[in-house]
């Protein structure tokens, strides 16, 4: 019998919304770690491992189905999701307009089609204006990938990742070093790519650097940008900049070479944080003539994307 089967139904922990998994903050860092509800797990019993008889009669070790799994964790954690990410899912990402609904399901491919240690994958570069989605989406991917094919993924902010590269090479670090890293992870995600700083041509060679690097050992790499190509229906400026293309932004040379190693996706649709403010200060409204805010509610920030699931607590946001 599979005993990773046994474990209680996952519905009845309201923390963590039954995934096992909830997130604190370390460091500046979002850490996975096992829901408390998982140390009464009867099949593991807060472990997290389980001893299950495999088809050819041996005795293995399993990740729990209660979520405790120290891999799975370590996974999630390798992830380096902002907080507030860490919960986003596909299945909450809502299509607005259909090039919101035509990028959902190219993500929803990449997931799938995803082979691990397969050389080959294309990689994804979504555009969009602000609060279109996108950092969401590359969330999920990641997530989902994580949990799904047990694939090692990170994220990165490409400024600040630029601001860990230029104190890597103060401390001596040669550009060999800091990109060995990001070259074994199997799935990179870099957003916000085309934000950066004055040394444009720094910032640019780095990006070259990681696409031509992660190419050349097989790897996909997802990118994001405000910036559109050129003839896109939004044009993008970071405030007190002058409007750019992507094409601008980053130069011809790697422009091309974006377009040659990635599938553009356009992800456009109306400002969902405008419109969650909207929403929020509505609601806020609302609950201030009936309720008081319940203090005592739980501190981690729940796993699942709980804007998809009505039913869950809500979790504080950023
Ligand atoms: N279509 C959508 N369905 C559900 N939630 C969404 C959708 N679009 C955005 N959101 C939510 O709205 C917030 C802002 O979205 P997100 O940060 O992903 O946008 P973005 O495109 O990355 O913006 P920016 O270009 O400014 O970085 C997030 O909390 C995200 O989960
Ligand atoms: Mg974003
Ligand atoms: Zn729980
Ligand atoms: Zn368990």
């Amino acid at each position: 019998m599979d005993l990773a089967r046994t474990a209680p139904p996952p519905e009845t922990c309201s923390t963590c919304g039954g995934d096992g998994a909830v997130f604190r903050v370390h460091d500046g860092r979002a850490v996975a770690e096992p829901c408390a509800h998982t140390r009464g797990c009867p099949s593991c019993g807060g472990s997290g491992r389980v001893f299950v008889t495999d088809e050819r009669g041996y005795s293995v070790v399993r990740g729990c189905a209660c979520g405790a799994d120290p891999r799975r964790l370590a996974l999630l954690t390798g992830l380096r999701l902002p907080l507030k990410f860490v919960g986003r899912t596909l299945d909450g990402y809502r299509p607005y307009r259909s090039e919101q609904a035509r990028a959902l399901a190219r993500a929803r491919r990449f997931v799938d089609e995803f082979v691990p240690q397969a050389a080959g994958t294309r990689a994804l570069l979504l555009c969009g204006p602000p609060g279109t989605g996108k950092t969401h989406l590359l969330a999920a991917m990641l997530r989902e990938l994580a949990l799904r094919k047990g694939v090692r993924g990170r994220y990165e902010e490409f400024f600040l990742l630029l601001s860990d590269i230029r104190d890597g090479f103060s401390r001596g670090l040669s550009s060999r070093e800091w990109l060995e890293p990001l070259r074994q992870v199997e799935v990179l995600a870099i957003d916000e790519i085309g934000k950066g700083g004055k040394n444009r041509e720094f910032e640019q060679g780095v990006l070259d650097e990681i696409i031509s690097v992660r190419y050349n050992a097989g790897r996909p790499t997802l990118l994001a940008t405000n910036y559109p190509r050129p003839g896109a229906p939004w044009s993008f400026g970071a405030e007190g900049e002058t409007r750019e293309t992507l094409e601008q932004r980053v130069g011809q040379r790697i422009y091309s070479r974006l377009h040659e190693l990635c599938d553009l996706v356009d992800v456009l649709g109306p400002d969902h944080r405008q419109d969650q403010h909207q929403k929020r200060e509505l609601l806020d409204d609302q609950e201030a003539a009936h309720v008081a805010t319940d203090r005592s509610a739980v501190e981690a920030t729940p796993f699942h994307d709980s804007a998809s699931s009505p039913g869950r607590p809500r979790s504080p946001r950023g």
